[in-house]
Order: C-alpha cells, then structure tokens, then sequence
C-alpha cells in the first residue's frame, strides 16, 4: 500500500503580469479556472523558489505566495495594504450579510471581540458530547456493510453537528432546509470561482433559485431568532447551551446586545465556514487512513487501549495525541481552505516584488504545507510530524490550516476538537474500506475537496477481526 498521496498534476502555462516573476500562468476560461485553480497554483509555486509568482485569471493579474515569510508578510506585516477580495464579498453577502466572512474595518472588530470568547479553549469543551451523540445517531445506520461517499456522508454528518450546535434543532426534522443551505453554499462557490458568474440581481435561472433559497434561509434563522428571543421572556425561560444562545446574551463593551440582523448574519457565517470545511477535512482523513493502512492500526491501537468499548469524551483526548496527529497531517496534505483570498487595496509589495493596487493575491495553503525546505519527504502521510516536540519545532507560519493575522479561524478550537473527536469514535466503531478502480484527487472549489468523491464500504467493527 502506498504511503504517498495524491497530488495535482496538470495545468496550463501562459506569461504573468510584468511585475511578478515567474512563467505560468492560469487560464483561458471559466471551465479550467474552476477545475485547474489548485493544479496551476501549485505548479505556479513550486516554480518559485522564493514562493511569490505572478499569473492571471482571465484578464485579472493575480499572485500566489506560498512560503512561511510572504504568508506572514501578506496576512499579518502588511494586512492593511489588502481587503477581502471583492469576488469573494459579492459572493458571500447574500447570505452572510455583514457576517464575520464579510465585515471589515471596525464593525469587523467589534465583532471579533463579540464572537471569539464563545469559541475559546474554554467554551468549546461543553459542545463535545453534542458532536459525539450526533455521530453515534448518524453511524448508527450502518449495521452492515455499506457502499458511501464519503464526501457526501460527511458532509450530511456535519451538517447535522452543525445544526445542532447553533440551534440545538436537528437537521433531519428540517430537510428542506439543509437542502436550501446545501444549494445556497454551491451558489456562493459558483459566484466566487467561476469567471462568468452574474451577480445575484441578474435574473438567471441559477440566480433565482439562489434568490428563493436564500430568502428561505435567513426567514427560517429570523423565525427562529423571534421564536428564542420569546422563549427567553417567558415565566421560567429554558437553559440553551447552543452557539445561537451564547450569541444572543453576549453584550458590547456598552452593554448592549447583538442587534437581530447581525446575530443572523453571524450565524449563518458560523454555519457556513465551519460545515464543509470540517466535512472535507473528516473526508480527508478517512480516505488517509483506508490507504495507510499502518497508521490505521496505530490508531486503532490506540481508541481501543484507551476507550476499550466505552464513548469517547472530551476528558478522553489528552490520552489521544495520536488520533489528533491524524487529523493535523491530514489537513496539512489537504488544507480545506487551501486557497486564502487577498485583493490589494494599494500599490504594495511582497516578497521584494511590487503588487498593483487591485491584484488578487492568494494564500497557497497547499504548497506551503508542502515546501521540501520545511516538510521532509513532503507528500509522505506521516502523522508523526506532529508529536509534540516536532510540532513545536516548525518555523511560525508553515502550517496554517486556519490561517494566521487579523482573520484567523475564530472556530479553530472547535474545529479541531470536532476533528479529534470524529477520528478516534469512526476508527473506533468502523472499517471504512475503499472500493477499487477510483482515481481521487484534490479539487479545488472554494474547500479542497476529494474529487469526484470517495466510494468506500464502511462497516460496523469487530473487533477480533480488528
Ligand atoms: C476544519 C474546519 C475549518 C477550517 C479548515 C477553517 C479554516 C478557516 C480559514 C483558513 C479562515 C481564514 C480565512 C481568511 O483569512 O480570510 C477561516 C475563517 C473563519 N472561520 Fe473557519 N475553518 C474551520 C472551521 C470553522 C468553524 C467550526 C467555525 C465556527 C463555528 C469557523 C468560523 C470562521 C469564521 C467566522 C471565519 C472568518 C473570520 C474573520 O474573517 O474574521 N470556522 N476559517
């Protein structure tokens, strides 16, 4: 079995803008920007020593940057020279709002101070039995051996863990929803990487149906909002742990609360940033595992001498560093957000090159978890990068799953707690083994996603049979 992974291959050259080094180049239309994004920009980075190199989407100049100190330069050092990118705003207003995924300036960072306390090391313990019991019901359902995707059932698994999170409501009572959300993202992720996307007032067959399920969305969030916000005034107002509870007591340094409009806005962010990243990232790892077959059993090795039969805790998983190592290698091949958008708000540099007020620049998130100088024997799975003395050993900015600076991942906490979680209770109960004849590759959307999917049989585990 192999120990490497799939990589991107492919991608067209062409000549970059004047400005920037380097020889290639993205693409003619709209079709290849969105299949061959991450296959052109790792090619574009690997061709950079100094991991800056200039390229174009359509007529757009664009720059990746791919190394530790022009990360560092772009998202911390000289953050006030970029915006958010206008695409991407375009994209996500419609739903978002003026959501944390949005917001700049001082609304942003009013928000920020708002938000994070809720997601902190210290809060997010309480939301662990909520994801395991969430995952006990969903794989409850797979008695005997069953053919998935399992890009598909993670992303239905996290649409119900999230679901639950923010409103304590199950995603299962409320299909219609899950759908609106599901097709809604795909709209977002069609408006930000296609070239020929119209804006949400054209009126497009894909544009109107965007149109219905947005609106259906955020009534449903509204109704919800007015229906809590009821309860709460009631004679004896029930006790909610849920994300939506803590954000709807939560006060501004002048004591007032969170106004409905932006409660919405942030909670619809939350649900939208955190459901398909962590379903790609769980995907990630568990098609990691059914082809690493050693590392599988250490972690078997390991759920089954530290939790035997019982249900994994939070308490449990300081006795878990291995399954947690899993998770950070398997990100660090497959960084869900691989691809970080900046655009240039004025003429600035990066890397000693100059960067034209209005150029995009990406965050390569792939090619810097994979530069040889930092990571040996870069594309081997090896998840003993990250015990701990050697985790503490990478220079500052060369593994950022969550990114770094003003912007950070507020759920990152969360997030990997979710992902420690998920990996040590599916290597507990199953066996999840890959069907044959597939060719999986990383596909770029706006999440890095196993392409065209993972077909595996997944069944319950025995035990003697390991
Ligand atoms: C594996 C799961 C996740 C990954 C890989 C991930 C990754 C990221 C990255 C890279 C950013 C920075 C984007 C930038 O700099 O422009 C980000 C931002 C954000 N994430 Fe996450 N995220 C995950 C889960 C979550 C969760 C669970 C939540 C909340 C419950 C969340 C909420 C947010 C929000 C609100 C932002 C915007 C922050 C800002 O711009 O101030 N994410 N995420």
């Amino acid at each position: 079995m192999t120990t490497t992974v799939p990589r991107a291959t492919g991608g067209s050259a062409a000549s970059p803008p004047p400005q920037h080094p380097g020889g290639s180049a993205l693409l003619g239309h709209a079709r290849a920007l969105q299949r061959d994004t991450i296959v052109a920009l790792e090619q574009i980075s690997d061709g950079a020593a100094d991991g800056v190199m200039g390229f174009r989407i359509g007529p757009q100049p664009a720059v990746a940057v791919s190394t530790p100190a022009t990360v560092r330069e772009v998202l911390i050092d000289r953050a006030d020279d970029y915006g958010r990118g206008r695409r991407q705003t375009r994209a996500l207003t419609p739903l978002m709002g003026r959501g944390l995924l949005v917001s700049e300036g001082e609304l942003h960072t009013r928000q920020r101070r708002i938000v994070l306390p809720h997601l902190s090391p210290r809060q997010v313990p309480r939301h662990a039995d909520t994801i395991v019991a969430e995952a006990e019901r969903y794989i409850a359902g797979w008695t005997e051996p069953t053919e998935v995707d399992l890009v598909a059932e993670m992303n239905s698994l996290t649409m119900n863990i999230v679901t639950q999170l923010l409103f304590s409501a199950d995603s299962r009572d409320n299909r219609e929803l899950a759908r609106a959300i599901t097709e809604a993202f795909e709209w977002e992720m069609h408006a930000i990487t296609s070239v020929v996307a119209f804006p949400l007032w054209v009126p497009t067959a894909r544009n109107r149906r965007a149109r219905r399920n947005i609106d259906l969305i955020r009534r449903w969030i509204a109704d919800f909002i007015h229906r809590r916000r009821a309860e709460q005034a009631g004679e004896s107002p029930p006790e909610v742990t849920d994300l939506l509870g803590d954000l709807m007591g939560t006060r501004y340094e002048d004591g007032t609360g969170m106004p409905d409009d932006l409660l919405l806005d942030e909670a619809l962010t939350a649900w939208g940033a955190s459901q398909e990243t962590s379903a790609d990232a769980q995907a990630w790892t568990l098609y990691l595992l059914a082809t690493h077959p050693e590392i599988r059993q250490r972690v078997r090795d390991e759920v089954d001498s530290v939790l035997g039969e019982r249900t994994v805790t939070f308490d449990d998983l300081r006795q878990l560093p291995f399954c947690m190592q899993v998770f950070k290698e398997a990100m660090r091949l497959y960084p869900p957000a691989s691809m970080i958008p900046r655009q240039a708000v004025r003429d600035t540099t990066v890397g000693g090159y100059r960067v034209k007020a209005g150029t995009m620049v990406f965050i390569n998130a792939y090619s810097l978890h994979r530069r040889p100088e930092v990571y040996t024997d870069p594309e081997r799975f090896d998840p003993d990068r990250f015990a701990r003395t050697r985790e503490k050993a990478l220079p500052k900015g060369a593994y950022l799953p969550f990114g770094t600076g003003g912007n950070v991942c507020p759920g990152s906490h969360l997030a990997n707690m979710e992902g420690h979680l998920l990996t040590a209770l599916l290597a507990q109960r199953l066996t999840v083994e890959l069907l044959p004849g597939q060719r999986i590759r990383p596909e770029l959307l706006v999440n890095l996603r196993p392409s065209p999917g993972v077909r595996a049989r997944v069944s319950p585990r025995s035990r003697a049979g390991g």
